[in-house]
């Protein structure tokens, strides 16, 4: 697709796919959208699907699955112990990694539990160029200290550089030393980095970071969630992978790390999980806990018909035709904000267009959640659901005070395969009317604030009453539009 030219010089995502399913959609009147979001607690995760026009909360668990992967469903082998659906994907994890052994898990969180109950005791440390939610919550959780040692280039909005997610390597050095080796509990490095704009990691710097892990004898850890994206972008933006095979670029990256894990609703496209590791002893450790929180070994908590469509979806990962859709429609998205002067992170990432909500939404304090008022305000003013990735998205300190994030992101979310150029076109179209109206935008209060990701059930108020300006303004512009 990179060599695909237009005659009229036009840049357009071209898809190799074509839809041979489709699920109706419902756009309401701006009106019922307001409500919609005051009865949702101003959090776009308590809205209903049915409410939403173009979903962009997530890819997770919501990609297209292809043909192949529906099939293979079919063949899914039910039984309790030693179905031959896990040994077809285990085989499919082998073949694509390299690692030894594979413990099954239901999603990534499940995971990240696993490792954490494993691997952090009260006080210990875990590096991470960029934590993401449900790491940090399992890690501080059994007692564990999350910081990060992202390099500074990977906080700044707009920047130049390909791969805003590395890790600063005199920062781990510092770390290491300040702490020592025996209180750091074990080092996540997690790529496209999820909460700063989906930004990859490069080759260089994973090798650079497991060089210093090994030499301190520290462990390991790679969240490989977002894989597909990575190897688009170190196939295309590392020169010294442009002639690579995307099987060696995985290779390489599993051979780097003591432990892999993933989220197979993002990774391969299906629901489901797991852990990978080449080393006896941390499979052995890990192991034991696979029954007593998921299910047996040879499940792990998924169905086997999910097995059976991760199992084909690992293997199409492989695809440089199937991983590039979401990173060449993000820059497309990302191009028309652009165009229209919203505030996006740049280069573009991975898994989904990110603006900027600080700059957006200048005039909102942090801790009237900017992030969260600008999500509210598109839903508003779209029917297109984000996710928030800001303060809101943070858990307060010990003390009770905010956490304020270094980055207050709107997340739009290309799920693989799903939306077509024309729905990202309407999403840019509503994104680009509220950016001139965005005065109109207020903050938000927390009415009801859950302990622990708060993010998925809290749910705040408008402050000042401004959804109804900003409906008014919505009609005054568009007409009966919907
Ligand atoms: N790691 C990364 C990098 C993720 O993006 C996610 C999930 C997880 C771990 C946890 O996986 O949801 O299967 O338990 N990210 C989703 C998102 C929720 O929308 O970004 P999970």
């Amino acid at each position: 697709m990179a060599n695909l030219k237009f005659y009229s010089g036009e840049q357009v995502p071209l898809e190799m796919h074509k839809v041979r399913m489709v699920q109706r959609l419902n756009l309401l009147p701006v009106e019922q959208r307001k409500k919609a979001m005051e009865e949702a607690g101003f959090n776009t995760f308590l809205l209903k699907n049915r409410d939403v026009f173009l979903d962009m909360l997530t890819d997770s668990g919501v990609n297209a699955m292809s043909e192949n992967q529906y099939a293979a469903m079919m063949q899914a082998d039910d039984s309790y112990a030693g179905s031959e659906t896990f040994y077809r994907l285990e085989k499919a994890l082998s073949d694509v990694f390299g690692m030894k052994y594979y413990l099954p898990a239901h999603q990534g969180r499940a995971c990240e539990n696993i490792i954490s109950f494993a691997f952090v005791k009260p006080g210990k440390t875990v590096l991470t160029n960029y934590h993401f939610t449900t790491a940090k919550a399992m890690i501080t959780l059994y007692g564990g200290v999350v910081e990060e040692i992202v390099k500074d280039e990977g906080l700044k909005i707009t920047s130049s550089d390909l791969f805003k997610g590395d890790a600063d390597l005199d920062k781990l050095e510092e770390a290491i030393k300040r702490l020592t080796a025996e209180n750091i509990a074990f080092l996540r490095i997690e790529s496209g980095t999820n909460l700063i704009g989906g930004q990859p990691v490069s080759m260089k710097n994973m090798k650079e970071v497991t060089d210093i892990c090994r030499k301190y004898g520290i462990i390991s850890v790679y969240d490989a969630s977002l894989l597909a994206d990575n190897l688009y972008f170190i196939k295309t933006r590392d020169p010294k992978y442009k002639d690579v095979s995307l099987e060696q670029i995985s290779h390489e990256i599993a051979g780097y790390f003591d432990i892999m894990y993933f989220s197979a609703r993002k990774l391969g496209c299906a629901r489901g999980g797991g852990i990978l590791t080449s080393n006896y002893d941390l499979y052995y450790k890990m192991r034991e806990l696979v029954p007593l929180f998921e299910g047996f070994i040879t499940y792990g908590g998924m169905s086997v018909r999910e097995m059976e469509a991760m199992a084909v979806g690992i293997r199409e990962t492989m695809d440089i035709d199937i991983i590039s859709q979401t990173p060449i429609f993000v820059e497309a998205l990302s191009n028309e904000l652009q165009k229209k002067n919203v505030p996006v992170v740049t280069p573009p990432g991975g898994l989904g267009c990110h603006i900027d909500a600080r700059s957006f939404c200048s005039h909102i304090p942090q801790e009237q959640y900017p992030a969260g008022a600008l999500v509210s305000a598109i839903y508003i003013a779209g029917g297109v659901r984000l996710m928030e990735r800001g303060t809101l998205s943070e858990q307060r300190k010990p003390d009770g005070s905010e956490t304020f994030a270094l980055m207050e992101l709107g997340r739009m979310a290309v799920p693989k395969r799903v939306f077509t150029l024309s729905q990202l076109k309407y999403a840019a179209d509503r994104v680009g009317w509220l950016y001139e109206n965005r005065s109109l935008i207020g903050g938000l209060k927390f009415v009801e604030e859950p302990s622990v990701l708060r993010f998925f059930f809290g749910r705040l108020e408008a402050l000042g009453g401004w959804p109804d300006k900003l409906v008014a303004k919505f009609r005054a512009d568009f007409g009966d539009s919907l």
